[in-house]
């Protein structure tokens, strides 16, 4: 264990031996900054006062050489070597509503979902807590660092995981779940982590934009909102695929009770590619859902998922281009 001191804060922490310091602070409640927690957002930056740390990927991106250069260091690729004074700023909003915490989980079902995209069940032992939206780091054999996927189902008794996974070729991570482990097989989860879950006290209209493997973490918010008794509002999510053989929400949402009713649907394709035949609209997600909206964007709150160049392309549509508040809107970009 090691003592993590923050300079003018009241707080600090210990710090386990396997943990980061991003890790250390968010189990002892605190509100550490972050996104990604795999070193490619910057988020997590702090500053090293006094004590030692040991960095886990010297090449991750969230540092620019600027950073590198002032003594910059991201939280969640640092592992104390003892004690340590740290620079950073706290803040409220980041502070874990149910603590991250490791489980050792069981793969239990793996589903196709498209070509590329598989569904991937785990089971571990007591409740899986988790808000809609949060994702969590897995440990894969022979993988280096962790992966962040997000949860695609909700918080349940039964202490069931599911994720949405997009094989990406060559990918590390991905190769070893479609390739390598199989049902029965163990590994370890940590979470929840996130903040672009969803929040059911906010009363406005939801609107869900999701590209690809994006979907999970929508799919989640989906089933969550509309599960929720408390919340009365509509739904409308919105699916972008690049062809038409990567279409696949829609049957996820029919299975879902509000469908049709507060939950609405709609698909679009950037790049038809003529192998299966597409008739719908043609284009970006954020394009279809600010031509299919009936009421001012500035009315809904919205959720996010998926590469952060579509992430950008909406942020600058939505808050330049049509005054949505940058507080209604909740991301998560796929490094
Ligand atoms: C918050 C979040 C949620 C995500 N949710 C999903 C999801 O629901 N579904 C989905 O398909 N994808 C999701 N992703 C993307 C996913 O985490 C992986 O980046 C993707 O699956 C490719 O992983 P890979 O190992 O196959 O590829 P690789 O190219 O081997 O690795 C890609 C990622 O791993 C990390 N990494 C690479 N090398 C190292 C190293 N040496 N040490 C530490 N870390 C390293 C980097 O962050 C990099 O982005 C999410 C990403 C984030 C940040
Ligand atoms: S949270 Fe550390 S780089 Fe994203």
């Amino acid at each position: 264990m090691a003592e993590i001191t923050i300079d003018g804060e009241p707080s600090s922490f210990s710090c386990a031996a396997g943990d980061t310091l991003l890790q250390g602070g968010l189990r002892a409640g605190l509100g550490m900054p972050y996104e990604c927690s795999v070193g490619a957002c910057g988020s997590c930056k702090f500053e090293l006062l006094s004590g030692a740390v040991e960095t886990l990927w010297n090449e991750a991106p969230g540092l620019s050489p600027r950073d590198i250069k002032k003594g910059r260091r991201l939280a969640c690729q640092s592992k104390a070597l003892g004690d340590c004074l740290i620079k950073t700023h706290l803040a409220d909003s980041s502070k874990p509503f149910f603590i991250p915490t490791k489980h050792t989980v069981r793969l239990q079902q793996v589903a196709n979902v498209t070509h590329d995209m598989r569904q991937f069940s785990f089971a571990g032992a007591g409740a899986a807590e988790f808000l809609p939206g949060q994702y969590a780091l897995l440990s894969l054999p022979g993988v280096p660092g962790v992966r962040a996927y997000s949860l695609s189902n909700i918080a349940n008794p039964d202490g069931t995981w599911e994720f949405i996974v997009r094989r990406v070729p060559g990918g590390r991570g991905t190769t070893c779940l479609f390739e390598q482990i199989v049902p029965g097989d163990e590994i370890v989860l940590d979470g929840p982590y996130g903040l672009a879950h969803a929040r059911p006290e906010i009363p406005r209209d939801v609107v869900c934009l999701a590209g690809g493997s994006g979907l999970a973490p929508m799919l989640s918010i989906a089933r969550g909102l509309s599960a929720a008794t408390a919340w009365t509002g509509n739904v409308h999510f919105f699916y972008g695929a690049r062809t038409a053989a990567d279409c696949c929400s829609e049957p996820l949402l029919q299975a879902l009770p509000a469908f049709g009713s507060r939950l609405f649907s709609h698909t679009i394709v950037s790049d038809p590619d003529g192998k299966l035949p597409w008739d719908g609209p043609v284009g970006y997600v954020h394009d279809l859902a600010l031509r299919t909206l009936d009421k001012e964007p500035a009315s809904y709150e919205y959720y996010m998922a998926g590469p952060p160049a579509m992430i950008q392309a909406v942020i600058d549509t939505l808050c330049v281009e049509h005054a949505v508040p940058p507080q209604q809107i909740h991301f998560d970009r796929f490094f």
